[in-house]
């Protein structure tokens, strides 16, 4: 009988030894590291500032699970897989989203792909979208309310491929710089005026232009 609780014993100071163990990796397995904090707050801040009559994004992003990949299966959520799992992209296109360009985008600092088209997302772009996007490599703002002008800032986002801000209510200049890279640009309309700036004739990338 007493052989048998010492065993016991034993055997318990085994499992806390265990428990031990587990408990102490724990933080490395479920941690959050900061760069996915960034991309929970990055969204979190997208919801807080897009009205969502038809509750897409109110269904899907509800930051409830500890999962650390959890904001991957949210809709309209692009994970890197082969990157840590960061947001690359963020695809909410025809979701009767309304408001203002979100700029807490910032804190998706691996974004690449940007589609807000076919909402109603109004005001003007920001001045500082180089700064807020500033890896990105697609732009879709297409079939939006966005008026003001096209910030020249546009031309220093240097990783951009694709911009598309077509039917809008954008007025006045067409930037005179706008990157190298460009491959798509489609300014269609919109009440702009002037025309394909002159340094768009070094763009040898630059296959698709429509800016009426
Ligand atoms: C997460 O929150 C949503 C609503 O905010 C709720 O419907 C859902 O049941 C919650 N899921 C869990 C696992 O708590
Ligand atoms: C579209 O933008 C204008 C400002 O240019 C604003 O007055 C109007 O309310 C916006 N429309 C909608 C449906 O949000």
């Amino acid at each position: 009988m007493l052989l048998k609780s010492q065993t016991q014993m034993v055997l318990n100071a085994r499992a806390l030894v265990l428990l031990h163990i587990l408990v102490w990796s724990l933080p490395d397995t479920f941690s959050q590291s900061s760069s996915i904090l960034s991309d929970i707050s990055c969204l979190k801040s997208i919801r807080d500032s897009l009205e969502d009559p038809l509750n897409h994004i109110a269904t899907s992003w509800t930051f409830n699970s500890s999962t650390e990949d959890s904001i991957c299966w949210y809709v309209g959520v692009i994970c890197g897989y082969t990157f840590e799992n960061r947001v690359r992209g963020v695809h909410l296109a025809n979701m009767g989203l309304k408001g203002k360009f979100p700029s807490g985008l910032v804190d998706c600092n691996e974004l690449i792909s940007l589609d807000l088209s076919g909402n109603v997302i109004s005001g003007s772009i920001p001045h500082d979208i180089n700064e807020i996007l500033s890896n990105l490599e697609v732009l879709e703002l297409s079939n939006n309310n966005l008026s003001g002008e096209i910030p020249s800032s546009m031309g220093d986002c240097f990783t951009m491929k694709v911009v598309k801000l077509n039917n809008n209510k954008l007025s006045g200049q067409i930037p005179q710089q706008l990157n190298e890279n460009l491959e798509v640009l489609e300014l269609s309309n919109n009440k702009l005026s002037g025309e394909i700036p002159s340094s768009m004739g070094n763009c040898s990338n630059l296959e698709v232009v429509k800016l009426c």
